[in-house]
């Protein structure tokens, strides 16, 4: 199940410390967000199974971390100068910006003739009830006219250096790829590559967009992890040629990334672009959809640029950007796969899959089922007693040891109960307890039996290991074991 809409999940994310409305204090911007300390975690745990997976496993591909402020040339080469605007209208009342091609999916205000002038929301391309009357005016306002579409540009504009003149005018990049492009000889020649291969980075992205919203779906500000795949266009595949069939296969293995993390396959879908919707480089596009509350809306995206970008970066640089096809004897422009992804837009649908409320013993559980490699916190450290110091230094010896290969906290600021549903609902995977019988009591002479109880989030599971055996029981649980046969070789400990 996921988050019945988006406001839980906000609230969620602002109470429990992952995300945070960027300058709240000063009314804060809606475009932009800022990530708390357990968002910021959860961020990072998507960026480095991302760059494992994709990169440091792959012997046929390779990373880079280049610069957000590029060359103005860049822009003009890669058509974002030109080609990177959305038509927008503004009203000449309120003064609001739509996206022209969006005003139209937007319910309306509308001020109702027929009822008196009556203040009425009605839905999206829907007619007055009451008086038939479709939307001519703002939908924010319902008075203000809207002025005719004029495109613009969505890059951010700034100045290199200390005089603000055109010649030291560039722009925050608006996409990575970019980067990849113009350092694809570099990297082809230190590293002595060969087709097919990849270049991957993760970095921010900057867009002035229109009508940013939905949460962190669209800010103006976000993350993407992309990869420029190289590929030698006469190459042939599967009796195809090499660029169409390695498409298809980074299409599937997007997918299945998402899935491998946790997205239900139900709750995602390919939209396969029409030729009138293909950005201005591509030659095939497909991108992978989310059921987002708003609707179905993009993931990601995984385009065949063809050779445009290097054949661009090549005539505006006057620099070569070739292979040489040892094979055939000849210089080629490769064809460029590249799947692309937010980082944000990810996260946000981590979230929505993962967020799951249910009834326990007459009680409300709210859960993250975050996959483990994905959550904040792997393991929360608890005392059952927080009066005796026995309890409370083994259990912060335990957090210290156990930190220094898994994301660790300690937490003794409420009952036990409250002190797991806390942890539940922030999707840590695992509990460990330490209680009594772990120290024993020393005034009745009795000796600690040196074991804690671990708990699983999902299935609520209790079991009773030796604290010895701990580092042994996370590096199998962290790995591919699963919880149910690491739980069958201990005792269950009382719920
Ligand atoms: N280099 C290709 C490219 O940038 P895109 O479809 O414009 O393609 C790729 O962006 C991905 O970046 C999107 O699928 C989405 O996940 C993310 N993205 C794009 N604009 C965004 C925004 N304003 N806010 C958050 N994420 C965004």
């Amino acid at each position: 199940m996921s988050a019945p809409n988006m406001d839980v999940l906000v609230s969620l994310a602002k109470r429990r410390g992952f995300i945070f409305q960027s300058s709240e204090i000063y009314g804060g911007t809606g475009s932009c967000w800022d990530y708390g300390p357990l968002g910021v975690e959860l961020k990072q745990n998507i960026k480095r199974v991302w760059w494992r997976d994709f990169v440091q496993e792959r012997p046929d591909m390779v990373g880079l971390d280049a610069s957000i402020l590029m060359h103005a040339t860049v822009w003009k080469a890669s058509g974002h100068v030109d080609n990177f605007t959305d038509p927008m209208v503004d009203c000449r009342e309120c003064k609001r910006r739509f996206r022209a091609d969006q005003v139209g999916d937007m319910a309306w205000l509308h001020f109702c003739p027929a009822t008196k002038g009556n203040k009425f929301t009605i839905p999206a391309g829907g007619p007055c009830p009451h008086c038939g009357a479709t939307r001519t005016l703002c939908p924010e306002c319902g008075k203000g006219e809207l002025t005719a579409p004029r495109q613009f540009n969505l890059m951010f504009k700034t100045f290199m250096g200390p005089v603000e003149e055109d010649a030291a005018l560039t722009y925050l990049r608006p996409e990575t790829a970019q980067g990849i492009f113009v350092n694809f000889d570099n990297v082809l020649q230190s590293m002595r590559l060969k087709l097919p291969f990849g270049i991957a980075q993760i970095g921010k992205a900057f867009r002035n967009e229109i009508t940013p919203g939905n949460f962190i779906f669209r800010s103006r500000e976000f993350e993407q992890m992309e990869i420029e795949y190289f590929v030698n266009p006469n190459d042939r595949m599967d009796g195809r040629p090499a660029d169409e069939a390695i498409h298809d296969t980074w299409i599937e293995a997007c997918r299945a990334w998402f899935v491998r993390y946790g997205l239900a396959a139900d709750h995602m879908k390919f939209h396969e672009h029409e030729t009138a919707e293909l950005a201005h480089y591509s030659k095939r596009t497909v991108d992978i959809l989310y059921k987002f509350p708003m609707g179905w809306s993009e993931l990601m995206g995984i385009a065949n640029r063809t050779d445009f970008d290097l054949k661009q970066h090549s005539k505006f640089s006057g620099k070569s950007l070739t292979y040489f096809d040892e094979e055939r004897k000849e210089h080629i422009v490769p064809f460029v796969i590249e799947p692309s992804a937010g980082v944000d837009r990810a996260l946000l649908a981590f979230l929505l899959d993962a967020y799951q409320e249910e009834e326990v013993r007459g009680e409300k559980r709210v859960l993250l089922r975050l996959h483990r490699e994905l959550a904040p916190i792997t393991i929360a450290v608890l005392p059952l007693l927080k009066k005796r110091p026995e309890i409370v230094s083994t259990a912060h010896e335990l957090r210290t040891r156990l930190a220094k290969r898994w994301r660790t906290v300690y937490d003794d600021t409420a009952a036990i109960g409250r002190l797991y549903r806390r942890q539940d609902e922030v999707g840590t995977p695992y509990c460990v307890t330490v209680d009594v019988k772990t120290v024993g009591d020393r005034e009745k002479g009795e000796a600690g039996d040196g074991k804690v109880t671990i708990r699983e989030r999902d299935s609520m599971e209790q079991i009773r290991v030796p604290l010895a055996d701990l580092d042994t029981i996370f590096g199998r649980l962290m790995g591919e074991t699963a919880w149910s046969e690491v739980a069958a070789a201990y005792p269950r400990a009382e719920g």
